[in-house]
């Protein structure tokens, strides 16, 4: 019997839910955090070492992809969960987000989005139909519509103008995909701060009829306040028998304050990257592992934490790899964060289950706001 993709609402606490995504490639437990793994690999780990934090699904990025190694050749050596090892579910972005933010000498139409290469200068056309395409030969497991991230700030009729584009991407999306067992399709919305547009993108949207809906655009420099106030008022538009997915979010307490107001998955480059500058999370917020203070401190990172990182070394030994630029350094970070925000989704997950997810919330955010000692 082949997995039809699914998703089952198990429980609901407030707006806050738990729920399982069934993919080709497995299951995912939500609320669920993917870590980021951009170029077919999560940056210092092992995919068997991504598995054991917990971690059911992690995201690739359909631009890196195709400028290298390129997409046709990912799925001549067999897709994208062969080539790098990773057994799980896999969701790929469409796109467009990266190609703003990294591609030169964008040139965006109608039809797409042309540029040239950040690592060749070679130049490449990107439009709804490639990024299905593209997102099918590295057999995404959760492919996403091609759309524009609006940048913040925006007028009204720029982010209308932006969003109603994306719309129309979204349809062509939509029209290309190739529907398989277990494989999903979700659309955007747009729409920036605003209520009515958020509306209007959420009604076209259901219109052409997803597999889950993500909300994009925001985490754009808008700030946390803003960000909430805006889930307050798209996240009940929105079906509920269908998974909820905030893009590119974000720190403890944005995932923590998401969840709370309906969101089902989350993706962020923050526990990698900052495991590779030094940074470390932790119950009573981050922790800089470069800063003397911890040159001759035998306790763990986090004596709360299970990972190999705080199971076996000392902070001062983590200070000194980071000083010594041992490649470890970065790599024993890069686990304990993962497995940091994987443990506060668990802590999620086990809070909706139990009707304590407020509670379990104020808890979290008040010993944050404590501070490492
Ligand atoms: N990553 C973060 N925000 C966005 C967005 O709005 N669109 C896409 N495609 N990816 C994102
Ligand atoms: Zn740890």
């Amino acid at each position: 019997m082949l997995t039809q993709f699914r998703f089952d609402l198990h429980a609901t606490d407030g707006a806050a839910r738990l729920g399982i995504v069934h993919t080709a490639h497995g299951p995912m437990d939500t609320p669920a955090f993917m870590p980021v793994g951009t170029a077919g690999t999560v940056k210092a780990m092992l995919p068997d070492s991504v598995a054991a934090t917990g971690a059911q699904t992690i995201l690739g990025n359909t631009y890196h992809l195709m400028l290298r190694p390129g997409a046709e050749r990912i799925g001549r050596l067999g897709g994208l969960h062969e080539f790098m090892q990773w057994q799980g579910p896999i969701l790929t972005d469409s796109g467009g987000f990266q190609v703003m933010s990294l591609a030169k000498l964008r040139k965006m139409t109608e039809e797409g989005v042309a540029f040239q290469s950040h690592i060749d200068g070679s130049k490449h056309l990107l439009t709804p139909e490639r990024s299905m395409q593209i997102q099918h030969l590295l057999d995404a497991d959760i492919t996403m519509a091609f759309d524009e991230c609006t940048p913040f700030p925006a007028t009204p009729e720029q982010a209308a103008q932006s969003m109603r584009l994306s719309m129309r991407w979204a349809k062509r999306s939509k029209d290309a995909f190739v529907e398989r067992p277990g494989y999903g399709l979700f659309g955007i919305v747009q729409g920036g701060i605003h209520h009515d547009l958020r509306q209007e993108s959420a009604e076209a949207l259901q219109g052409i009829g997803f597999d889950g809906y993500a909300v994009g655009g925001l985490a754009v420099g808008e700030g946390q306040e803003l960000m909430f106030s805006t889930l307050d008022f798209t996240t009940p538009l929105l079906p509920t028998d269908r998974p909820r997915y905030l893009m590119g979010v974000g720190k403890p307490s944005d995932i923590v304050g998401a969840v709370l107001r309906g969101i089902d998955m989350f993706d962020c480059v923050m526990p990698t990257r900052s495991g590779r500058t030094a940074q470390g999370f932790t119950r009573r917020g981050t922790v800089n592992l470069r800063n003397a203070r911890h040159q001759d401190d035998p306790r763990p990172l986090d004596e709360h934490c299970a990972c190999p990182a705080c199971r076996q070394y000392s902070r001062a030994y983590l200070h000194h790899l980071i000083r010594s630029e041992e490649i470890l350094g970065p790599m024993l970070l890069t686990w304990h964060n993962i497995q940091f925000y994987q443990d506060v989704m668990k802590g999620l997950r086990q809070a909706i289950g139990e009707g304590r997810v407020q509670d379990f919330a104020r808890d979290f955010l008040a010993t944050e706001a404590l501070g490492d000692i």
